[in-house]
């Protein structure tokens, strides 16, 4: 099968992009990372993507601490989309996307969160459902609209929130969950098998 141009946004650690990438070599998934980007130059992920001889690049992301302005997002949507990226996936890009992304790339924008959304959107997922005291949590790969963390859901998974759990063990257990479904969905999504109908996803079956 055609593998799919992904671009990956990162902000930071780049755990889900390491295991999106080693999905795409080992031939797991129908994926090549072509373009790895970054808002933050100091991001570790940056040079783990370069390391697995995957084109990295920090672009500068304007004044604004929690979005871009729309000439900030064009100089990215440009980027991506001169390697011809298809598939654009934020793993740990800690910006809210506006209209001049959202648009450019309409449908084919992905994010992870790590929690059974609409549960706890927003900074710092894991630690705000064990605060809450909730006996499950997990994670969610969500198509993206400009809100935070509100579009369409492709898949989740649960994790159980175990009686002598921190937030940190807890947030370790979700990331081995966050790994794996990423690149299911975007396996998915390579298949085609992605409808989205209002809110819903339909996940269509496989040939
Ligand atoms: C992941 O847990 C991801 O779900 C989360 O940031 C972490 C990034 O880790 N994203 C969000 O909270 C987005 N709202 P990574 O850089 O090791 O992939």
């Amino acid at each position: 099968m055609r593998k799919i141009k992904v671009g990956i946004l990162v902000s930071g650690r780049g755990s889900n992009m390491e295991a999106i990438i080693e999905n795409s070599k080992k031939g797991n998934i129908d994926a090549e990372v072509a373009i790895v980007l970054s808002d933050n130059p100091d991001a570790p992920a940056l040079e783990k993507a370069k390391k697995s001889g995957v084109e990295a690049m920090y672009i500068y992301p304007g004044e604004k601490k929690t979005y871009m302005t729309p000439d900030r997002e064009e100089e990215y949507v440009r980027v991506l989309k001169e390697k011809g990226v298809e598939l654009v996936c934020l793993a740990g890009f800690m910006r809210v996307l506006k209209k001049t992304f959202i648009q450019a790339f309409y449908g084919k924008i992905m994010n992870i969160h790590p929690s059974l959304l609409p549960s706890f959107p927003g900074l710092n997922a894991q630690k705000q459902a064990w605060d809450y005291g909730v006996k499950v949590s997990g994670c969610t790969v969500h198509f993206v609209d400009e809100g935070v963390d509100t579009g369409p859901i492709i898949l989740q998974r649960c994790v159980p929130v175990l009686e002598d759990d921190t937030p940190e063990t807890l947030a370790h257990r979700i990331l081995k969950e966050e790994h794996k479904i990423y690149s299911e969905a975007i396996q998915l999504f390579a298949e085609g098998r992605l409808k989205v109908e209002g809110r819903r996803v339909r996940i269509l079956p496989g040939k």
